[in-house]
């Protein structure tokens, strides 16, 4: 059974796996980039992300050199930010400490920022051969359903049950081609929904298309519902059109990017508690005119947050002393993909 798996599998592969970029090379530093935009979004969209990144740093060397900033700036839409930090922060430890050459062991690659044992699994598998399973969703649904197991794909307890399994599916020749094929299976055939049991090499020993069980497996365990969060934007426009930005340096979504002046709470806020915002307690001869209801208001849902972002337009007469950002300079600024979009909205 393991072997017809497997065999089936790369067969399957080898005819129909996408050709993309990151599978014409065995580039550590390229591969390595690849899964950490692909932890982050589906092919498709990860794509032009990774094209945009190798054209700019084509080697680590370019990555380490390059400043938080355009890093933050490149990888601006994926969301989850920590990870652009740490592939800037790898980047650097592998110039500064390992004098450029890539780590080419499972266990030395741990030892990067943010490389976790998916990542080195993925890259030692790909680039150095090495036998190290990789469980992502799409590996986990494919075992779930053919062999039939009912144990939550998303509950921790779970994981060595799975990882067991995967152990003893990968072939000591091609791991990395196999992994790459379980997962291709799992993302273009046995998909979350819409499933293409028709087209699959495996549909024959599948227990869940045998049973009839395609839709109930692989099973999960409900997500707690999401937390409401409210932001409150002051959007200062001066009279040749300047605004104010600040960075976000807390341990919290969107670390490391910039926003405007910000209230936030578990309601949106007043316009009376605006005003009291520390922001407009700027010395010199300054009058901020802030209107009754936000220019603009967005709801953007998150996977554990849902937030209600408003946007208040402050129109400054006099002259603000504190930093300030001109209209062309906006655009150089790392922000969070709804302050692009209310910027673009309301520059546009
Ligand atoms: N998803 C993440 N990494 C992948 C890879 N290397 N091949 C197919 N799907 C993937």
């Amino acid at each position: 059974m393991k072997s017809e798996f497997r065999e089936n599998v790369l067969h399957w592969y080898s005819v129909y796996k996408r050709d993309l970029p990151w599978r014409r090379t065995k580039d550590p530093y390229r591969v390595w980039l690849s899964e950490v935009i692909l932890q982050q979004t589906r092919v498709s969209q990860g794509l032009p992300y990774y094209l945009r990144f190798v054209e700019r740093f084509p080697r680590v060397e370019d990555l380490a050199a390059a400043t938080e900033e355009e890093v933050l700036k490149l990888w601006q839409g994926l969301g989850y930010y920590r990870r652009a930090l740490h592939l800037h922060q790898a980047a650097k430890t592998i110039v500064e400490d390992y004098g450029g050459k890539f780590p080419e062991t499972y266990t030395d690659l741990l030892q990067l920022k943010g490389v976790g044992e998916y990542t080195a699994s993925a890259v030692s598998s790909i680039c150095f051969d090495e036998k190290r399973p990789v469980l992502d969703g799409n590996v986990y649904r494919l075992m779930a359903r053919y062999f039939g197991i009912y144990s939550p794909v998303n509950a921790p307890r779970s994981k060595a049950e799975f990882m067991k399994l995967a152990g003893d599916l990968i072939p000591a020749e091609q791991p990395g081609e196999y992994n790459q094929a379980v997962m291709e299976l799992g993302s273009l055939i046995c998909s979350p929904k819409q499933v293409q049991c028709e087209r699959c090499p495996l549909s024959s020993g599948c227990y869940a298309y045998k049973e009839n069980s395609v839709d109930e497996l692989p099973v999960k365990i409900p997500k707690q519902a999401r937390k409401k969060r409210y932001l409150d934007y002051l959007v200062f426009e001066t009279p040749d059109g300047a605004t104010l930005l600040e960075k976000r340096t807390q341990n919290d979504i969107w670390k490391g990017l910039y926003q405007f002046p910000l209230l936030e709470g578990e309601r949106p806020a007043t316009r009376t508690e605006l005003l009291r915002h520390p922001v407009f307690e700027t010395p010199g001869k300054v009058h901020f005119l802030l209107p009754e209801k936000p220019l603009k208001s967005y709801i953007r849902i998150l996977t554990h947050r849902e937030l209600h972002v408003n946007f208040w337009l402050v129109r400054v007469e006099g002259n603000l002393s504190v930093d300030r950002v001109s209209r062309q300079d906006f655009e150089k600024y790392p922000v969070p993909v709804v302050i692009a979009e209310f910027w673009r909205d309301y520059t546009g």
